[in-house]
C-alpha cells in the first residue's frame, strides 16, 4: 500500500425524505443568497424542485436561477452561470441534479473567484486557489460528484471533454434522496450502474500491489451495484435498491476506494470522453462500449487481476488464465448488453472511417492509461475492437 492522505470534507446527509434539510444547512454557513443551479426540468416532475424552493424560503434565503445544464455540461452554460452569480452577488451554489449539474457549478464556483478564463483550469493552465462554496441535492448516482473534487466540462468550441479537480472543489453538504431517482429512465439506471462500475474498475486494474482490502471493496461495490441495477430495471421504485446502488455510486469515486493506490488508470474514460463530445453520448451508455474493448486489448499487462476479476465476479473457474480472464472480460460485455446498454460503437450509429477522428480527439490528451501507456494508435486498435 502506498503512502496517502485522505481528507473528504463532504458531509453527506443521505436517506428518504432528507432534501427539506438543505434550507437549514445552508443556513449554518451563514449564507443568504444562493444561485440553484439545475438541469432540462426533471425537477419540476418528481417535486424536487419544490421541496427545495419550500426549504430555502423556510429558512428566509434568498435564490436566483440558472437553468438548463445538459448531460455532457458546455462551458457557455458555466460561463452563463458564472456571470449570473456576479451579477446577482450570491455567497453560494446550489447544484440540483446528477453529475452534469454537479461539474457545471464546481466550474461556477472556481470560475467565480477568478478573474480568467475558467477553461484555463480545465487545460491546465492554472491551479484553482479558492472557490465559492456550494452545496447539492442529488437527483442522478453514477459519478460520485456529490462527494469528490473532479468535475468534467466540454468546451463545445474546440471538441475537448477535459477534467479539472482540485481539494476546493468539494461541496460543503450533498443530500441524497434515493426515493427521487425511481423516476428515471430505465436507460439513466443502467447509466448509473455501468458508470459506478467503471470507477471502481479504473482503479481496480491499475496495477498497484498489495491493496487487499481496496480489492475486496472493490469486488464488494460491484456485486451489489450488478445486483441491484438488475432488480431496479424489473421494478424502479425499489427503495431499498435505489439506496443501496446510490450509496455504491457515492463510494466508487468518493476517493475511499482510491487511497494507497498509484492512482488508477483513466484510459477508458479518456477515450469515452472523445465519444461523448463528438456524438453526444451518454457518459455511461460510452463507457459499455469503451471498457471491454480496452480490457480486451490491455488483459495481459495485468492478467492476474483479470483472471480474479473473472472467478470472484462471474464464478469462472474453468480454463487457463488467460482463457479466464477473456470470459470475464464477454462476461462483463452480455452484463452491459443485459442492461440495454450499447455495447458496441456501431450501435450508437459511429462509421468504421470516423474511428480515425475519435483517436485524433482522445490523443489530445495522450498518453492515457496506467497498466498500459496508450498513444493514438492503441486508442484506434482499441476504438476497432470497440466498432462491432
Ligand atoms: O436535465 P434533467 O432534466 O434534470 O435530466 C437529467 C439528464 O437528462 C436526468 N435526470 C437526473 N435526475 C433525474 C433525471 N431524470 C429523471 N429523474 C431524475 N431523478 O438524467 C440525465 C443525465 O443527467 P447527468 O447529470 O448528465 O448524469 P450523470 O450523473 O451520469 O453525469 C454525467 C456527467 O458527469 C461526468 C460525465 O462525463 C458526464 O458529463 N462525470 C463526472 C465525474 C466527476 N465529477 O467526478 C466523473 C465521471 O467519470 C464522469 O466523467
Ligand atoms: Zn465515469
Amino acid at each position: 500500500m502506498k503512502n496517502f492522505v485522505y481528507q473528504n470534507p463532504t458531509k453527506i446527509i443521505f436517506g428518504q425524505g432528507t432534501i427539506q434539510q438543505i434550507g437549514k444547512e445552508i443556513k449554518k454557513h451563514g449564507i443568504q443568497k444562493v444561485l440553484m443551479i439545475y438541469g432540462g426540468g426533471s425537477i419540476f416532475k418528481n417535486d424536487v424542485y419544490d421541496e427545495v424552493v419550500n426549504s430555502l424560503k423556510e429558512h428566509g434565503i434568498e435564490y436566483v436561477e440558472v437553468s438548463g445544464v445538459q448531460p455532457n455540461p458546455v462551458l457557455s452554460k458555466v460561463q452563463e452561470a458564472i456571470q449570473k452569480a456576479k451579477e446577482e452577488n450570491v455567497d453560494a451554489l446550489l447544484a440540483i441534479g446528477g453529475g452534469s449539474v454537479y461539474d457545471t457549478t464546481k466550474a461556477v464556483s472556481i470560475g467565480c473567484h477568478y478573474d480568467g478564463n475558467v477553461w484555463d483550469f480545465y487545460e491546465g493552465k492554472e491551479k484553482p486557489k479558492s472557490g465559492m462554496p456550494f452545496f447539492g441535492v442529488l437527483t442522478i448516482s453514477a459519478t460520485a460528484s456529490e462527494m469528490n473534487a473532479g468535475s468534467v466540462i466540454t468546451n463545445e468550441a474546440e471538441n475537448k471533454k477535459w477534467s479539472c479537480g482540485s481539494p476546493v472543489m468539494y461541496p460543503k453538504v450533498s443530500i441524497i434522496d434515493p426515493s427521487v431517482q425511481a423516476t428515471l429512465p430505465p436507460n439513466q439506471t443502467a447509466n448509473t450502474a455501468i458508470d459506478t462500475m467503471a470507477h471502481v474498475f479504473e482503479l481496480y486494474f491499475d496495477g498497484t500491489e498489495d491493496v487487499d482490502v481496496l480489492v475486496e471493496y472493490s469486488e464488494g461495490i460491484i456485486r451489489s451495484t450488478m445486483k441491484h441495477a438488475k432488480i431496479l430495471l424489473e421494478d424502479p421504485t425499489n427503495y431499498q435498491s435505489r439506496a443501496q446502488l446510490a450509496w455504491c455510486a457515492t463510494l466508487g469515486l468518493n476517493g475511499s476506494n482510491g487511497v494507497g493506490r498509484s492512482g488508477g488508470d483513466w484510459a477508458s474514460h479518456g477515450i469515452e470522453h472523445s465519444l461523448s463530445v463528438l456524438y453526444g453520448v451518454a457518459h455511461g451508455a460510452g463507457l459499455a462500449i469503451v471498457f471491454p474493448a480496452w480490457m480486451k486489448y490491455v488483459y495481459s499487462y495485468n492478467i492476474d487481476m483479470f483472471e480474479r476479476f473473472a472467478e470472484q465476479i462471474f464464478n469462472i473457474t474453468e480454463g487457463t488464465k488467460e482463457e479466464k480472464a477473456l470470459k470475464g472480460i464477454e462476461e462483463l460485455k452480455s452484463f452491459f448488453s443485459s442492461l440495454n446498454a450499447p455495447v458496441t460503437l456501431k450501435e450508437i450509429g459511429v462509421k468504421y472511417e470516423d474511428l480515425d477522428r475519435i483517436a485524433d480527439n482522445a490523443a489530445m490528451q495522450a498518453p492515457h492509461g496506467a497498466i498500459k501507456k496508450l498513444y493514438r494508435e492503441d486508442i484506434l486498435e482499441i476504438l476497432k475492437i470497440a466498432y462491432e
